[in-house]
Formats: structure tokens, sequence, C-alpha cells
């Protein structure tokens, strides 16, 4: 096993160049959030170290089996908490984290870590509930945000985004000056739980190995001392990072092996084998992005995505993986995707909701594809052999058709044996047998596989104080209670299951439930039965513990949760999630949720059971568990939204907040069609809508004016002359335009008869939406630097020339952070937030142009329960507008009537308080009967949790 420190002389030149630095020194702009050193436990300052099969801390090997979360999309600290206890009791044991540079800076020099940005806090939590973390500060992320996570205003910026380029180097410096050190005191070498560093993202199509090197010189430089890794996309072939200059110390692959192809779900592997490549002979193989959802690429929505990347897909490409390639460090992308609220889409390829088909939905429910993330991150994190595996002999199938693959642990000759069909899209249901060489002998070994399905088998496993020769059902985990082994195995309902434990002489079996057959042999005690329900079998004597065997089928194995406790892993049953347990004398503390009336099992040393604080009787069973019963949550009643007021935003809305645009010149590789350069980005205005007012003395002959803008995609603008409205275009999106579009967004408007006049100066009022930046996946600084807001004007007829002014976004909304608002006049003027005043009767009818609504409504929701909340537009009509919607100042997305499949907008508690004021900024291209509407207040979740989310 290589130590850290001989691994950092690995990296050569640059170990020459970086010592491992100590504390960083905090600078004013992180001090609000800055945990002193000190305050970290010394005890937990433990040394990461890592050789080819897995990462080591003090020397323990590590199963890395993370989900990957994004803070900054989730604007409330108080659910991170429950989305983190989410993933952790699903068995993962690590988390991948996303830092968005441009969610924290508004402007050069810039940054803000308070509230919902407070990045400390979040690497807190994780550090208490004991997920392992790699940070992924980028600079570059993707993610499907605005610019890939780079703040807009670096389009600005003088030199090649990610290059080594010195405008470019000077920008990053400054976001990582600030982001690593608060990374560097929450790793595990300082009592955290950063075990590893993530340098940039997919940074394989344009590639600088000088800025590769620097970005790492850098994080040395700030205090990162754990492992440095890379996500490589598309399995490992571009530039991979696993030698030369530039290389990290674990190079990882991205794979999305099903594409994002979600209109499709049935088609598996379109986009590979999925299969991660080993990189680097030295270093564990890392899975640093498996697909685990899909970005609705196609506006099929999400169930479909979560429909494409399902148990079953999940069972057959992660175990084939694992098997495959040994691998024991993975990012399953993503654990809980969230909400791109505010401005912080990415316009191309997604909408408001990044809900992703995953695992925890956008509202924080748990679906079955979670259940199945329990099945696998139980097992991996539980039978330690899987830790260190190489490749070995499998048992052959007497059926070809039925694969077979196998890895063993060279130290305790355990073995893993993957079963699939051999074309992993077939579904059928075949029954064969195994010829199976385990370290206990050589067995026949009966396996079904049913379509679409693969599993795990395992052989010569010391299970607690038990020899499993082998069973053909799957291993969830296994616990040890009170000296006594209590194991939960499992297989599809209904099919065969057998399973041979090995003692010295006969033990006595006893079955508690269900039919299961036994018979003793030559030290073999073989166990026949079908999967269904749960079986319970108790086996005592024959010299070993005493073990009680549960039984189960795919469904009742997920409703068993494993959680730590400082005597040691407690077994629950029943809940719909169980967060925390803790062994008060003989009480076992239970904080768990249950949407329904259940009963509650638990299997743990104790005589009594509170669930969140109340006392549950209970009765002791034969299996020597407490048994109660809890009740399920209250109904929710919600109010309905009446009482709607409004405001209108006439066009070019009063004098203030205008800046002439009168520059002449761009850093943008873009240059525009006319002008002045009329670029939102180039005067400070980054997000959201636009306005543009242009004067110009007519002379009566106009006849056209012919606009172009870039919105980005879905994008409009819409165009005023004298006040009249004048209609609308799409925008341009010049997304992967390369020559780029030299007429993009054009938009030609005729000028209504009479209303210039000779000499009467005119005024052409233009609001251009900027539906977010694009990234810059392909490194090649022109998508990326792609400008938003006006391309050129020209008004055909017209001699005199047009002086501008730009109305925009202010840089920052304090709490709510930088991607919170655009340049609406409402909004700068603070419409969106509660208490604003001047608000009337509706007029019933929707104007062309902006018009405001507003109402309140108080929640009277049950307390003790966490319930999670949204608001549905039910118009089915394609009437055209968009609406932004803010709850207490907080922009929670854009609905776009008749444009993609969102309607359902999530609004997480936290922005959503007892009292709350909805406001609606209502875009309108036509004249339109009537509000925006109906719209609702929806319950996506109603759970009882002892445990009301607390930050
Ligand atoms: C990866 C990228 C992620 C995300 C993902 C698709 O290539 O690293 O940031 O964009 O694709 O959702």
């Amino acid at each position: 096993m290589r130590l850290l420190a001989v691994a950092l002389v690995l990296l050569g030149s640059l170990a020459a160049t970086t010592p491992v630095v100590a504390a960083p020194v905090a600078d004013s702009a992180v001090a609000d959030s800055v945990v002193p050193d000190s305050a970290m436990s010394d005890l937990g300052r433990h040394e990461v170290s890592y050789d080819k099969y897995s990462l080591t801390v003090d020397g323990e090997r590590v199963m890395l089996w993370s989900g990957e979360f994004h803070y900054f999309r989730l604007p409330s600290p108080e659910l991170w908490r429950d989305v983190l206890e989410k993933i952790r009791a699903a068995g993962f044991s690590g988390v991948s984290l996303y830092f968005h540079w441009g969610y924290h800076s508004p402007a050069p020099g810039s940054y803000d870590f308070t509230g919902v940005r407070d990045v400390d806090r979040l690497l807190r939590m994780a550090d208490e509930l004991g997920l392992y973390v790699v940070a992924r500060p980028g600079p570059y992320i993707n993610a499907e945000t605005s610019g890939g996570g780079f703040p807009a205003w670096l389009k600005a910026v003088d030199g090649r985004a990610r290059s080594s380029d010195p405008g470019y180097t000077a920008a990053y410096r400054e976001w990582l000056g600030h982001i690593n050190p608060i990374i560097a005191r929450h790793q595990v070498s300082r009592g955290g739980s950063v075990i590893a560093y993530n340098v940039e993202n997919e940074y394989g199509v344009n590639v600088d190995a000088a800025y590769m090197e620097q970005l790492q010189q850098k994080a040395r430089a700030d205090g990162i001392d754990v492992p440095i890794v890379h996500n490589n996309c598309c399995g490992g072939y571009l530039a991979n990072w696993s030698s030369g200059q530039g290389a990290v110390q674990i190079p990882g692959v991205d794979d999305y092996p099903q594409s994002f192809n979600c209109p499709d779900p049935k088609t598996w592997a379109s986009w590979g084998e999925g299969v991660t490549r080993r990189l680097n002979d030295d270093a564990p193989v890392y899975a640093a992005e498996y697909q685990a959802g899909a970005i609705d690429l196609n506006n099929a929505g999400y169930e479909k995505c979560r429909e494409l990347t399902g148990p079953d897909y999940m069972k057959v490409f992660y175990k084939s993986n694992v098997i495959s390639s040994g691998a024991t460090m993975f990012g399953f992308y993503m654990a809980y995707g969230g909400t791109s609220w505010g401005w912080l889409p990415q316009p191309n390829d997604v909408y408001t909701s990044y809900d992703y088909g995953a695992a925890i939905t956008e509202s924080r429910g748990l679906t079955t594809k979670y259940d199945e993330f329990k099945r696998q991150g139980y097992f991996m994190t539980s039978v330690a052999p899987i830790l260190k595996t190489d490749p070995a002999t499998a048992p052959t199938s007497a059926d070809p058709a039925v694969h077979t693959e196998a890895r063993s642990n060279p130290d305790t000759r355990t073995q893993f044996v993957l079963v699939r069909h051999a074309d992993r899209r077939t579904d059928t249901d075949l029954p064969t047998t195994l010829d199976w060489s385990t370290p206990d002998g050589r067995y026949q070994v009966p396996v079904r596989v049913a379509g679409r399905d693969a599993k795990i088998l395992v052989a010569g496993y010391d299970l607690g104080g038990q020899r499993l020769a082998w069973s053909n059902s799957e291993i969830l985990t296994h616990v040890t209670v009170s000296g006594r082994d209590v194991a939960v195995f499992y297989g599809r309902d209904g099919e065969q299951g057998s399973t041979v434990l090995r003692y010295s002489t006969a033990p006595t079996v006893k079955v508690l439930d269900g039919e299961v057959r036994s018979s003793y042999e030559n030290g073999d005690l073989r166990l026949d039965y079908t999967h269904s329900g749960l079986s319970r079998v108790l086996i005592t004597g024959g010299g070993r513990q005493p073990m009680l065997l549960l039984l189960g089928t795919d469904e009742t194995a997920a409703q068993f949760w494993r959680l730590d406790t400082a005597s040691g892993p407690v077994l629950v049953r029943g809940t719909a999630l169980a967060r925390s347990a803790q062994l008060v004398g003989d009480r076992l503390a239970l904080r768990a949720d249950t949407d329904r009336a259940t009963e509650v099992e638990v299997f743990a040393p104790a005589r009594h059971l509170t669930v969140g604080g109340r006392p549950v009787p209970v009765r002791r069973t034969s299996s020597g568990s407490l048994l109660g019963s809890l009740p399920g949550p209250e109904q929710v009643r919600l109010p309905e939204l009446t009482n709607w007021q409004y405001r209108a935003e006439p066009p070019g809305f009063s004098e203030s907040g205008w800046t002439t645009a009168d520059k002449t010149t761009t850093a943008s590789p873009i240059k525009p069609k006319t002008l002045p350069v009329l670029y939102a980005d180039e005067y400070g205005h980054h997000n959201g809508n636009v306005w543009y007012r242009g004067r110009f003395t007519p002379t009566g002959a106009e006849k056209t004016v012919s606009v172009n803008a870039i919105t980005g995609k879905r994008g409009i603008y819409l165009v005023w002359l004298n006040g009249r409205y004048l209609g609308s275009a799409a925008g341009g999106v010049q997304a992967d335009s390369e020559p780029v579009n030299p007429d993009p967004g054009r938009g030609d408007f005729a000028v209504p008869e009479g209303l210039l006049a000779d000499g009467q100066q005119a005024e052409l009022t233009v609001l251009v939406e900027n539906m977010g930046h694009n990234d810059d996946w392909t490194a090649d600084d022109v998508r990326f630097k792609q400008p938003r807001g006006l391309f050129g004007v020209v008004v055909e007829g017209a001699t005199a020339p047009i002086s501008w002014q730009i109305r925009g976004s202010r840089p920052s909304d304090g709490e709510r952070g930088p991607m919170n608002t655009g340049g609406l006049y409402g909004e700068r003027a603070g419409w969106h937030l509660p208490g604003s005043g001047g608000w009337q009767q509706t007029p019933g009818t929707l104007s062309p142009g902006v018009s405001w609504y507003r109402t309140n409504f108080r929640l009277d929701l049950p307390r003790g329960h966490d319930v999670s909340l949204g608001l549905r537009f039910d118009d089915a009509t394609a009437r055209g507008y968009r609406v932004l919607i803010f709850v207490n100042g907080w922009n929670m997305g854009q609905y776009l009537n008749g444009v993609g499949p969102q309607r359902e907008f999530v609004l997480p508690n936290g922005v959503l308080r007892d009292h709350n004021t909805l406001t609606f900024a209502v875009i309108a291209t036509e004249a339109a009967q009537g509000d925006p509407g109906p719209v609702s207040l929806v319950t996506l979740g109603n759970h009882r949790t002892g445990a009301p989310a607390g930050g």
C-alpha cells in the first residue's frame, strides 16, 4: 500500500514545487463561515491514502459509494441535512459535491459564503453525518448550470477560459483562493470528511496540461492534502490525466451508458457498456460520475428519465461494473437533483426542475431507485472483502445465455460472482446451474436470471461469526446484536433460493416464519426456500454464535434500515425512512419518518424504543426484536390561492436605473452586427431580463425595425416603438454554431403608419430575456462567451443614429444571491419581495409585456411533519406567456406556458414559511383573456417525522 507522501512524490515536478501546506489563513471575505481549526477534533485527524484497490483511512480500506448533491439547487440549508440524511440512510458512504463559482461571485473580487451559500455549514453537516466528501470546486463544473458554473463576468475577462492564459488564471485563482481553504479545513486529514479533491471537470477536448498542473499546485498551496482526482469524460478515452504533465493521483471516469434519451426508456446502453476503465495501475478504479438519472433533453418528463435509469438498469449496469472493473470509488450522478431556481439553468439542456429522475425526487421523496441504491449500497458497505479484489475464474453456467464473471479477495478468498444474461437487453427468465468452485468446495448451484436483472452472489465469506459457503440469494447486510448475527438476504419475489452455511456439528434450525427446508451434511447446513415476504430462520449451536437469517424479497429487504450507533450497527424495519439511532442505556432512540400507519421492528441491544423522542410501546418477538406500531401523518389542508392583486410594468417604465450603452469594443470573440455593443454582460447585467431604450430622430419614412437578439434557447424578446407594441420574436441561440451565425434571433417589425413623425424624437424599447449562459464543455471559449442581449438593431429608412440606454439586473440580492433576479423594473423596485405596496385589482385581461400578480397565503401544516409542497399550473391552453415565480422574494423558477413539460414547481420549506407572498412576473407576447392560471398549491410529500430538519 502506498502512502500519500509517496504518492505525492510520484506527482513529479508538482511534488517538487508544492509542499503539503498547513492550515490556511482565512481572509475577511470568508471570515463569517470560518470554523477555527482548533474546533476540529484532534482525535479526528486521519491519514488518507490509497493503493490499486481502494482508498484507505489510517490503513483501513474505504468503500467510497457516493451520490452527487448540489447544495446550490436547494436554497434551504435546513433541507441540506434532510437530503444528506436520506443519502446516508440509503447506505451511501459519501457525497460528491460541486462548488459553483458563479453562485458565490456576483462580480470580480466579490464573494459570498453566507446563508444559502454557507458551504462551511454544508461540509460541517457532512462531517456530522459521517459522509465522506469528494470536493469538486471546478473552477469549471458543467452541471447544466449557467455558464457551467463560471460567473458570467468571466465572459468579459480577456484570456481563454479553461487554459493557463494569465487573464483566466488570475480570475480562477480568486475563486480557488476562497473555496480551497474552506474545503481544506474539512479534510479527513484535519478531522473532517473531505477525502478527495476533484480538479476541473471532464477536461478532455481542448487541453492545456500546464493549466491542470497549476490547478493542483494552487490546491496544494491552499492546504489540500487529500488525493487529487479528476473525472474524465466519455469512458476515459480522451486526455485522462493518468500520466504526464498535469496528471492527477486518482484519474476517474464519467459514464452515462443509457444516454439522455428519456422518451425511449426501454432502449439500453446507447452510449456504451458502462464498464469503468482502469486508468492508473497504482490507484483504485474510480467511477467518478456514474449515471444515476438523466437530463430531460427531449422534454419527456423526469419520470421517463427515472425509468431509463430505473432499478433494472441499476442492477444490470452497476453490478456488472463492480465485478468487471473492481471499482471501489463511485460517484452516482445524481443522488438528489434539486431545482435550478432563479437563473441557475443553463439554457440549452434543462428547465427549472433538475429532478434528474434521481433516486430522491426534487421534492425529497424516496423512489424505487432509492430502494435499489439501498440494496446495493448496504451490500457494498457491509461486505468488506469486496474492497480488495482481483479478477477470478467464474463458475461455468450450464446455459451460456447466462453470463458469469467473478472477482475474489486475495486475502480472504471470498468470491463475488456476477450473474446476468449474456445479452443484458434480453427479457426472458432463465433458470440454470452454476458449476462453482468455492473456497469451501465445489457445488452445483441453481440460479435464475429474470430479464434485465443481475445479481452479485457471494461464496467463502466470514459473515460475522458464521461461515457462508455460498448463497444464490444476495446479501443485503448483516449486523451483530448482543452476540447474535442478524443477516438479511434477498431475491426476486417467487424465485427459488438456497444458502449453505458451514458448521462443525449439526446446528439447531428453527424456522420462525415462512417455509424454509433445511438439511445438514458434511458440515454444510443447506437452506432451501422460495423468496416470498420475509422468512425468518434461527440457527443455534453447531459450534458458532447464534444467527437469525432473514430471507426477503427485493421489496421486503428494502424495508430494512441499517443505522450506526456507538455500540455498533442496528437494524430497523418498517418506517418510510430511518434517519439515525442512538442507544441510551436500554433504550433505542430512533429518528424516523412514516408516510402511513406502520409497524416498526428493531434489532438492537435495547428493551425500550422512542421514535422522535416519544416512547413507543413494544413487545419482544420470537426473532428477539422489539415490535411496536407508529401512526401515519395527519392530513394536510392547503389554502386556495385567491385575492390576486396586480401591477403593470409598462415598457421603459420610469426614468431611473438606466445607463448609457455606448461601448464600441468587446472582449467577446463574437462581435456585434451593429454598434454600440449592447451585450448585457458588458454593462454588468448578467442574469434575467434586460430593458433597452433607444432614442433617435425619425424622418417619418421608417418602414421596419430589424432586431437581432441573443437570449439562449427558448428565450424571447419584445419590441415597442413610442409605447406601441410591435411584437416579439424568438431570441438567438448560437449554442454550438461555429462559424457563428451572423444573423441570430432576427425579428423584423413593421413600423405602423403614422407612428413616427419627422423630427419628433422616437423611442424604441426592447425587453430581452437572458435564459442563462452557455456552458464551456468543449473548452473552446466561443460557446461560453456567446453574448446575451441585443446583437444589432437597424431601423430601415432612418438616417440618424440611435442612442442607447440599458437597464438590467443589480449585481446581487444579499440574502438570495446574484442569480435570483434579473432586470425587470419590478425586480429592481422589489415588487417580488413581501410587503411591497402599490398593488391594485387585477384587470382581468393580460396585455403584452410585463404584468405582475401577487397574493398572500398562510400555511397551517401539522407540526412534527415534513410536508413538501409545490405550485401547479393547470392552464391547458398554449397561451404562450411565461411566468417568473417568486415565493417570499425567491425566484423558484420559470413556467413557460406551452413550452416544455414542467407544470409543477417545488417550493422548499425554508423558502416557504407560515405566512407567504407569492408573486408572478408574467411576460406575455399577446393580449390574452384572463390571468395566468388556474394555479394551486399541491402536496408532493407528507411524512410524520421524528426529526424536523434542523441545520
Ligand atoms: C457530465 C458532467 C456533469 C453533467 C453531466 C450530465 O458530463 O460532468 O457536470 O453535466 O454530464 O448531467
